[in-house]
């Protein structure tokens, strides 16, 4: 099946707006294969660090991006491994530091130039979650349904703290919402691609909602357009 004829749902949104958990149920729900775009640019931050590439050596910076050697393992509970040179990476990719890196070197036009067609073949049947920043904008523009997860900043430095502290790691919820703000000022005022609901998204805001009700929203929604 080409890529064009595989129907493509889109899930952009802020960090913390509960994009990569309702992106993960989606794609358990309706058997759809997943694209986790922060993780490419997550993996160029950490493969940087490995070659001692500078978050200003742009040149660098995309070749890194050019030829990212990275594999995702499906495991058994479908958790995904990640791979990146030989080295499992998978919890190395999720810390803060890594996050803040990533949104750095995912202001560089190239570097995103670099990604895309990558991203572009995680388009296969039956179909693609794609989770992201710019999936109903730039990368999946004909998607069959794109949706818009926001929330506030307070909100999410909250979720992002519960979680920090659920797995005994020290944090501080101030610092936490400054970074997210941080964040957003970066992915949503850069010159390619920045963050922003596309014209046709359905918007959520799950501010005050549970993932339970998320994910039925998303569903109807799909339901509607006939996807299930
Ligand atoms: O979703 P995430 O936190 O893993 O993403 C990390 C950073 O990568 C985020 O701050 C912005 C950038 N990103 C992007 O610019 N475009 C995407 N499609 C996905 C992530």
């Amino acid at each position: 099946m080409s890529s064009q004829a595989v129907p493509v749902i889109t899930v952009d949104g802020p960090s913390g707006s509960g994009k990569g958990t309702i992106c993960q149920l989606l794609a358990r729900e309706l058997g759809w294969h997943l694209l986790d775009s922060g993780a490419l640019y997550r993996l160029v931050a950490v493969a940087a660090r490995h070659h001692g590439v500078a978050l200003t050596n742009e040149d660098d910076l995309v070749i890194l991006a050019a030829h990212l050697d990275v594999q995702f393992l499906a495991r058994e509970d479908s958790s995904v491994k990640v791979i990146l040179e030989g080295e499992e990476v998978t919890d190395a990719i999720r810390t803060e530091e890594v996050g803040k890196d990533a949104s750095i070197v995912a202001a560089i036009p190239a570097v995103r130039d670099a990604l895309l067609s990558r991203q572009r073949a995680f388009a296969d049947a039956p179909g693609l979650i794609a989770d992201g920043r710019d999936m109903g904008t730039v990368v999946f523009p004909e998607a069959v349904l794109k949706i818009y997860l926001d929330a506030s900043a307070e909100e999410r430095a909250q979720r992002r703290y519960k979680q920090l502290i659920s797995k005994g790691v020290g944090a501080s919820l101030q610092a936490i919402l400054e970074d997210i703000k941080a964040r957003d000022d970066r992915d949503m005022n850069r010159a390619v691609a920045p963050l922003k609901p596309a014209a046709d998204a359905v918007i959520l805001d799950t501010t005050i909602m549970s993932i339970e009700e998320v994910l039925a929203a998303v569903l109807d929604t799909a339901r509607h357009k006939g996807l299930r």
